[in-house]
């Protein structure tokens, strides 16, 4: 595996697979990689002869200076991992090479980054997301990009991205990876101390508590979200959001019928942690009816 730095090493890199119609996998990070990356990265290899693994930590989707400041790195461990999971290609760039001096172009996309991310972290978040995934994409040009459904409004904002401008990639989804207590793989679990570790379990375990509830039958959006709430409560955990919305929208839904995304945002200690699930359910008639929903 080869580390490159600049766009033009980059393109002078991929020119040959181009050439000869290998098919170009992206798997965009900001590095300090776990194994929910290096699930997208072996995805990547599956269907790629060539994957490029692209490691910045990109400034402009910091709200937060501190939090910029804090994010993990280890470039040397990244690259070990990378190569080992299929990776040809790492590509770290420095933040001059992407944010030359002078840089003042934003791509932002409306709707679909305003509620759950949008609406704690600001827009700022997902213009920086998608202006660096737009240069990412025009920087590598690979035939599919690949990302997680662990930051599942960010794969939806990426959908839509790739749709309304045309940008010529197919875009994957990978399922998030978790530990075997059900927390999800994050970047940003290291920083967790050994008590917080214990208590980040509220946010999956809210999770798998709404699943239960619709499991057995509840529709009534409200009341599995206060089956989620009450379980992340018993780990004294208060959610930043707990929502249930629609999978293609992000709009509110109140009765679960077909699949709805539950999407949770936590502190936990200094750590901010996100997590969601898929609920999938179809609703009888008369249920719909009892619930007094209109759809
Ligand atoms: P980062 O947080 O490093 O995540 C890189 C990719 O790994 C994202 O597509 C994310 O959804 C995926 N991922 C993270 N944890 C995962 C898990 N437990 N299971 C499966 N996939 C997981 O997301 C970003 O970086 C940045 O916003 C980026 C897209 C690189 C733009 O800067």
């Amino acid at each position: 595996m080869r580390t490159l730095r600049t766009v033009a090493e980059l393109r002078a890199a991929l020119a040959a697979p181009r050439r000869a119609g290998t098919p170009i996998g992206l798997v965009p990070t900001m590095g300090y990689l776990h194994d929910g990356h290096l699930e997208l990265i072996r995805r990547a290899r599956a269907e790629c002869g060539e994957v490029v693994v692209s490691l910045f930590v990109n400034p402009t989707q910091f709200g937060d200076a501190a939090d910029l400041e804090a994010y993990p790195r280890d470039e040397a461990r990244d690259a070990a991992l990378a190569a080992e999971a299929g990776a040809g290609i790492l590509f770290a760039p420095g933040v001059d090479e992407v944010y030359p001096p002078g840089f003042a172009t934003t791509v932002g996309v409306r709707g679909v980054t305003e509620p759950l991310e949008g609406a704690t972290r600001g827009l700022d978040h997902f213009d920086g997301v998608t202006t660096v995934v737009t240069k990412l994409l025009n920087m590598a040009g690979p035939d599919v990009a690949f990302f997680g459904q662990k930051d599942a409004q960010q794969a939806l904002v990426i959908r839509k991205l790739v749709r309304d401008l045309d940008l010529p990639v197919r875009i994957e989804v990978v399922p998030t990876v978790r530990e075997a207590d059900g927390l999800a793989l994050s970047s940003r679990n290291v920083r967790l101390t050994p008590a917080d570790r214990e208590r980040a379990l509220a946010l999956s375990r809210g999770l798998r508590a709404a699943e239960a509830a619709v499991a057995a039958g509840e529709r009534d959006a409200a009341r599995v979200r206060a089956a989620a709430l009450a379980a992340m409560t018993d780990f004294a955990i208060e959610p930043e959001y707990l929502e249930l919305v629609s999978t293609d929208t992000l709009a509110p839904i109140d009765v679960i019928d077909g699949e709805v995304l539950l999407a949770v945002a936590a502190r936990v200690g200094d750590v901010r942690l996100i997590d969601n699930t898929l609920l999938s359910a179809s609703v009888a008639p008369e249920a719909l009816a009892a619930t007094g929903s209109h759809h």
